[in-house]
């Protein structure tokens, strides 16, 4: 496994490969990272993954200087996994002096976490796009975990012609149903504890959707029912939405449904969803 730092090393390696998988991350590698490098590898035959915690996506009282870190595990975990390139670029690369370009995402922006996090997104949509001009990727692998971000990847993805193959992979879970995240490191043992109950809400809808309630706001309600029975969890949002425009439904049909939460367990935010169809 090859770990370069700077854009001339990632496109000389990128010149012997026809076909490359690429799995953008901000590192702390955890087993939902290593699922897509392992179904970009098998696709693709060759896999590049790269490690940059963005600033440009965190606002300003968000955890970017305190995201975790850990490089040689990150490492170990990847050349374990049959990666091929790391690419590690330092800010000043994807920023340099002078930066003034940005590539802007309307509409599905608006909703949910776009709301929350003012400018997440056009950080997102910037460094994603950098990535692939640099990497160049047939394929490009993003976790069903970050929703929002699969909607707006795949937006500019077709405004911009981008010249990739966007695919989505389940989001990977605890045994107790815990979406997989870097952040969750972030929880003490009793906060652990009590976050599970995200995945409860998110499996209390998808039970009244399959027993044939249709009525979007009483799923919601259901949801803030469970969430309400953890003391822990402070609940930013739930959201029943179209699952292309992210726009909030009145009744689910067969067109099916993104239920998608964000909640707060102590000072550690968590997301989450899933498809109802
Ligand atoms: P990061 O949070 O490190 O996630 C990298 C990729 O792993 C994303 O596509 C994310 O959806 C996926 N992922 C995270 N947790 C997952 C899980 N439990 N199961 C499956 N996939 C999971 O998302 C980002 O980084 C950044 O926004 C990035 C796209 C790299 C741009 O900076």
């Amino acid at each position: 496994m090859q770990v370069v730092t700077t854009i001339e090393e990632v496109r000389a390696a990128r010149r012997q490969w026809a076909n490359v998988g690429f799995v953008p991350t901000m590192g702390f590698l955890h087993a939902g990272h290593l699922s897509l490098v392992q179904q970009a590898k098998a696709e693709n035959g060759v896999a590049i993954v790269s490690i940059f915690v963005n600033p440009t996506q965190f606002g300003p009282n968000e955890d970017f200087a305190s995201y975790p870190r850990d490089t040689q595990r990150d490492l170990d975990l990847l050349s374990e996994a049959g990666c091929d390139l790391v690419w590690m670029p330092s800010i000043e690369t994807m920023y340099p002096a002078g930066f003034s370009s940005y590539v802007e995402v309307e509409g599905v922006t608006a909703p949910l976490e776009g709301a929350r996090r003012p400018g997440h997104f056009r950080g997102v949509a910037t460094v994603v796009t950098k990535l692939f001009n640099v990497v160049q990727p047939t394929k490009a692998y993003f976790g069903q975990k970050d929703a929002q971000q699969t909607v707006v990847i795949r937006q500019f993805v077709r405004d911009l012609a981008l010249p990739v193959q966007v695919v989505i992979a389940p989001t990977v879970r605890e045994a107790d149903g815990l979406a997989l995240s870097s952040r969750n490191s972030y929880l003490t043992p009793e906060q652990r504890a009590a976050a599970p109950v995200l995945y409860r809400a998110l499996s209390a809808a998808q039970t009244a959707y399959i027993e044939g309630q249709a009525d979007a706001e009483a799923v919601r309600q259901l949801m803030l029912a469970t969430l309400n029975q953890e003391p822990l969890a402070q609940v930013d949002y739930v959201s029943i939405a179209d699952p292309q425009s992210l726009q909030e439904l009145t009744t689910i049909d067969q067109r099916g449904a993104l239920v998608s939460l964000a909640v707060r367990i102590g000072k550690t935010r968590l997301i989450d969803n899933l498809i109802l169809s």
